[in-house]
């Protein structure tokens, strides 16, 4: 088996070196935080506690794994590595240095691979002497559980190193998808309007929070609505990753993020970690109503998933994934009910351009433009599937 190794050992770097050890895998965790390296062994073993707990596994397997993850503080401990992961801070200049150390360790067919949710492969791959084995292996959190990963090669990358590293991840139970180095690959990007409109229609007073949260769930299928999943994964991590895709793409209004998100966001309203976000959660609090109208959450549901359609036929039009890799990445790495390029085939897709035309024309904002593959498509009477 080949030895994988992680740089990195916060959340993701744990998970992943979980789901690297569960394999078979002998793993080094590298970080340059001494703490860190033991905070993540005791997670990590509280994991594999809760899953022999729960009969998921045996004491002897877990013990097996554990000891297959070596932690150190040196990166000169990579040198048998045949991949290497960084999961360091989400930062490019930390992210580049750290590559030319670790391509200084390891053997020149090593893949070196970067986590991030956001950042240019290709810029990471820029001061390396050997960036043809660069590329993005994007999990999502958590890492053991999301099948998810997104596979990015950087605009360096040869052919040979994204087939070796594809089947590696898929040979670990994963599902993998290719995207292009592109801000927000496929999921970050294509999920954007799930939160944006969400906040438009809270912003007109069309309806609210509880109202909007209703209509997705209980109506369009999703597992959580759009402002219980953003109290979920954090207003402030949310809000980042909005900022950082509407700046990497040049100011479109389409990514524009909301003021209202901000505000919350000031006010360390993060959402179910600080007790308060777009909801209450401390104990006692009463949880606000939905208006249970029909009408109003269909309104809604059509509105955000017509939204959601137009970006994921656009990540189509400009050859960002195909058609297969973007229904898989939305359906396996945020859960959705379908996969959105078939589920314009059902709405059908004149009906889209419709309603998309309808906003452009009432709003005048640009944000509303519908994608020219949704036009042609509607005048050539195509589906997807
Ligand atoms: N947390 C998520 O939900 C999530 C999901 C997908 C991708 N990512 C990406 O994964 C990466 C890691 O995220 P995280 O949430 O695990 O972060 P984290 O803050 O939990 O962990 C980062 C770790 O990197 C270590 N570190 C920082 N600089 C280092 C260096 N130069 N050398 C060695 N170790 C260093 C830190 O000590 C820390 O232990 C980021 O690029 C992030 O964008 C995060």
């Amino acid at each position: 088996m080949e030895v994988i190794g992680i740089l990195g050992a916060g959340a993701m770097g744990s998970g992943i070196a979980q789901v690297a050890a569960a394999c078979g895998h002998d793993v080094v965790v590298c970080d340059n935080l001494t703490p860190a390296l033991s905070k993540s062994g005791k997670r990590i073993q509280e994991t594999l506690r809760i899953l022999v707990e729960k009969g998921k596994m045996t004491d002897g397997d877990a013990y097996s794994l554990f000891s297959r993850i070596r932690y150190t503080d040196h990166m000169s401990d990579f040198s048998e590595c045949a991949v290497v992961i960084e999961a360091i801070l989400e930062e490019v200049e930390p992210k580049q240095i750290a590559f030319k150390s670790i391509e200084a360790t390891v053997k020149e067919d090593t893949i070196i691979a970067s986590n991030t949710s956001s950042l240019s492969i290709s810029a990471m791959g820029a001061q390396m002497r050997h960036p043809e084995r660069i590329l993005g292996i994007h999990f999502f959190n958590p890492a053991p559980l999301m099948r998810l990963v997104e596979i990015i090669p950087a605009l360096q990358t040869e052919e040979r190193f994204i087939n070796r590293a594809r089947k590696l991840v898929d040979g670990w139970g994963k599902t993998t998808v290719l995207a292009k180095d592109t801000p927000g690959f496929i999921v970050n990007r294509v999920a954007r309007p799930y939160y944006g409109e969400a906040l438009r229609i809270l912003e007109e007073g069309i309806a609210d929070a509880a109202t909007v949260d209703w209509a997705m769930r209980d109506l369009g299928g999703f597992r959580m609505g759009p402002f219980e999943l953003m109290d979920f994964i954090g207003n402030d991590i949310n809000y980042t990753v909005t900022e950082t895709v509407f700046r990497s793409f040049y100011f479109d209004p389409r990514y524009k993020p909301s003021f209202t998100q901000k505000r919350l966001v000031d006010a360390h309203y993060f959402g179910r970690k600080t007790g308060r976000g777009f909801y209450n959660y401390r104990e006692g609090a009463v949880q606000p109503e939905p208006q249970r109208d029909e009408h109003l959450g269909r309104q809604v549901l059509t509105r955000i998933l017509c939204m959601l359609i137009n970006e994921a036929a656009d990540a189509l039009y400009l050859h960002i994934a195909n058609r297969n890799d973007i229904d898989l990445a939305m359906t396996q790495g945020v859960n959705y009910p379908k996969g959105l390029l078939a589920w314009a085939d059902e709405l059908g897709i004149d009906n889209i351009v419709h309603q998309l035309d309808w906003l452009h024309a009432e709003y005048c904002d640009d944000r509303y433009r519908c994608c020219r593959l949704l036009r042609i498509m509607a005048r050539e009477k195509r589906t997807f599937y």
